[in-house]
């Protein structure tokens, strides 16, 4: 039996913190309180206007290689999930395979799932090294969502942040992703969008993240917590076996609700939103390479991660570290 296996994370942060008090000295109608209360979020990191999503991710891929012992031509599959590409085409992953100075030919190729991006990136990593026709994967999660906010809008421009985070996967006898749910409901694509594109050298329809909050709320607590069950029957491993759950970092009410109903204890839940903000498929990973790092997530241990996203899109994962 081949099991795809973590190997390595790593992850990256843009700049200093931008804290909700710095929000408020730029101008923006908005209270350190208020955010607080609603969204658990202190803080943010933003890039500055050159830096790209390419760019976090060579970031966090370099400590991820780190971690993982390898070279990135060791890497056999580079899969990036972002919403933010540096550009149309070509995809991110490629321009992430040129900045790693990689040259073996590896297939690099993007993942568009939004916040559950992620989850979608790890999940198809997975079923390559399953089938034993890759050995080694680096998986990122790399946002510029700064650049896609409406800083006019506050019910949106307060809640994201910029970021990346990275998992090298590898091939092992040993026990590694064990199950993988993956949803989407095409039904729900207007409560969390950015309608617009670019047209005969236009930008067309509307270029910003537009949300309905509280639909997105009430529908994530639902889901995630749906999610979480349905990967761990799939796994095998009763809920309250699990070490970790990480759900996507959106809102510290959404992960201590999804927590809630699941039973598991709010110490098993690693929650990073408040220093990160919501960084969409950058999430998860950072979030994950902050508690191995901290060594809360220790060799051996069951995992849950979780995303959900623009589409609706939603997704988890159960894992062995
Ligand atoms: O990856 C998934 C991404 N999205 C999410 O996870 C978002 C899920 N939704 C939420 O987290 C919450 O709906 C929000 C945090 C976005 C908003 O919280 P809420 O409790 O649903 O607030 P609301 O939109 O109903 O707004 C309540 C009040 C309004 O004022 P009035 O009409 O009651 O006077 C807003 O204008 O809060 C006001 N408000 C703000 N006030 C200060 C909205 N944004 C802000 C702000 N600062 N940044």
């Amino acid at each position: 039996m081949i099991y795809a296996r973590v190997a390595g994370t790593g992850s990256y942060l843009p700049g200093a913190p931008v804290t909700n008090d710095d929000l408020v000295a730029r101008g923006i109608d908005t209270s350190d309180a208020w955010i607080q209360e609603r969204t658990g979020i202190r803080s943010r990191h933003l890039a500055s206007p050159e830096v790209t999503s390419s760019q976090l991710a060579q970031e966090a891929s370099l400590r991820a290689l780190e971690a993982a012992a390898c070279t990135p031509n060791d890497i056999d599959l580079v899969i990036v999930a972002t919403s933010t590409p540096d550009y149309i085409f070509p995809s991110t992953a490629t321009l992430l395979q040129a900045r790693l100075g990689m040259s073996n030919g590896a297939p690099a190729f993007d993942v568009q799932a939004v916040c559950a991006g992620f989850a979608f990136a790890i999940a198809t990593a997975e079923k390559f090294i399953r089938s034993g026709s890759h050995k080694r994967a680096l998986v990122v999660g790399a946002e510029v969502f700064s650049r896609i906010l409406d800083w006019n809008d506050r019910g949106t421009c307060v809640l994201f942040g910029d970021g990346a985070g990275a998992v090298v996967l590898e091939a092992s006898e040993r026990p590694g992703i064990l199950a993988t749910a993956l949803h989407a409901d095409g039904a729900q694509n207007q409560i969390l969008c950015v309608p617009g594109q670019i047209s005969r050298g236009q930008v067309t329809g509307d270029p910003f993240l537009r949300m309905d909050g509280q639909a997105v709320f009430k529908f994530a607590v639902k889901v995630l917590s749906d999610v979480a069950k349905e990967v761990a029957e799939l796994g095998g491993v009763p809920l309250d076996a699990v070490d970790w759950l990480i759900p996507h970092q959106a809102n510290i009410r959404i992960i201590q609700a999804t927590g809630k109903r699941l039973g598991v204890a709010p110490e098993r839940v690693i929650a990073t939103v408040g220093a990160h903000g919501n960084t969409s498929a950058a999430s998860i990973p950072l979030a994950l390479d902050a508690a191995v790092r901290d060594g809360r997530i220790r060799r051996g241990q069951k995992v849950i991660l979780e995303g959900i996203g623009g589409g609706f899109a939603w997704g988890a994962l159960l894992l062995e570290y």
